[in-house]
């Protein structure tokens, strides 16, 4: 890995890789998700879906979705007479969240799109929310994609990002990145028998801006009544915005 760019041999841009690298790791994707976080990513789900303001009947878009995890969760909220559409660039990544979905009740009420998030394939003000989850280190703009999510909600509508964060807190700042950087890539590697995948992350997030910044870029592009909350001793960041009109 060069580590100026953070880019492999072969790769001139970060989205050909990141596609790349997300089509190879589909398979185990959500198996590494749930052992490499202790099994917290559902309650961090249920915390960002719970901002998003949806209610019964509501309609969600899930921007980044891979697998569906964060789609299924928002599901659940919108029930059988809402609508929720799951975007991604990576087939592979939208083939097995159509697997796991498919044995879901839920999983009925998800459309799944092949798209990018930087150019969302949706007219203005067409959802009720947006989330994009573990997703926004990945985007090749970071500002882009929070406008275009804003952009597809309608007034009044939430924007949520849910995304590992820099915790704080002296001690446990030192264990947590002992483990990040080191003991991540190590399981990653034995989970899907290479070394690139699970090294890119902590990369991805030492590039990646503080919590504070992407809560002032929320503010920046015209979300209003924003919020930040930080979950797990700040190793997780939940971003809120609402869209501004009328209602
Ligand atoms: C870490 S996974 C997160 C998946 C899911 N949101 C979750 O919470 O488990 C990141 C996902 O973002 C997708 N992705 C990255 N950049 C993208 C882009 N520019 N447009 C669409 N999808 C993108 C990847 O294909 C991958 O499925």
């Amino acid at each position: 890995m060069k580590k100026d760019l953070q880019l492999p041999d072969g790769y001139s841009s970060k989205e050909d890789y990141v596609r790349d690298l997300f089509e190879s790791i589909a398979h185990r994707y959500d198996l590494l998700n749930t052992l490499l976080s202790f099994n917290r990513d559902k309650y961090w789900r249920r915390f960002a879906v719970a901002r998003t303001g949806l209610r019964a009947g509501g309609t969600a878009l899930d921007v980044c979705c891979g697998t569906g995890s964060l789609a299924l969760e928002l599901a659940r909220v919108a029930g059988t007479g809402g609508r929720v559409v799951g975007v991604d660039f990576a087939p592979r990544m939208l083939a097995e969240a159509k697997r796991r979905l498919g044995r879901r009740p839920e999983g009925r009420i998800i459309e799944l799109i092949c798209g990018n998030a930087v150019a969302l394939p949706f007219a203005d003000d067409t959802f009720d929310c947006a989330t994009i989850g573990f997703a926004l280190r990945n985007v090749p703009s970071i500002e882009r994609t929070i406008q275009e999510m804003q952009r597809v909600v309608k007034p009044g509508g939430r924007v949520v990002s849910l995304e590992l964060a820099k915790p704080g807190a002296f001690g446990f700042k030192q264990l947590y990145y002992l483990y990040f950087n080191h003991l991540v890539p190590l399981l990653g590697r034995l989970g899907v028998g290479r070394r690139g995948p699970y090294s890119y992350l902590p990369h991805s997030l030492k590039d990646f801006p503080h919590q504070r910044e992407i809560l002032a870029l929320f503010r920046r592009v015209g979300l209003e009544d924003v919020a930040l909350y930080e979950l797990t001793g700040g190793i997780v960041a939940v971003h809120v915005g609402t869209k501004a009109g009328p209602v």
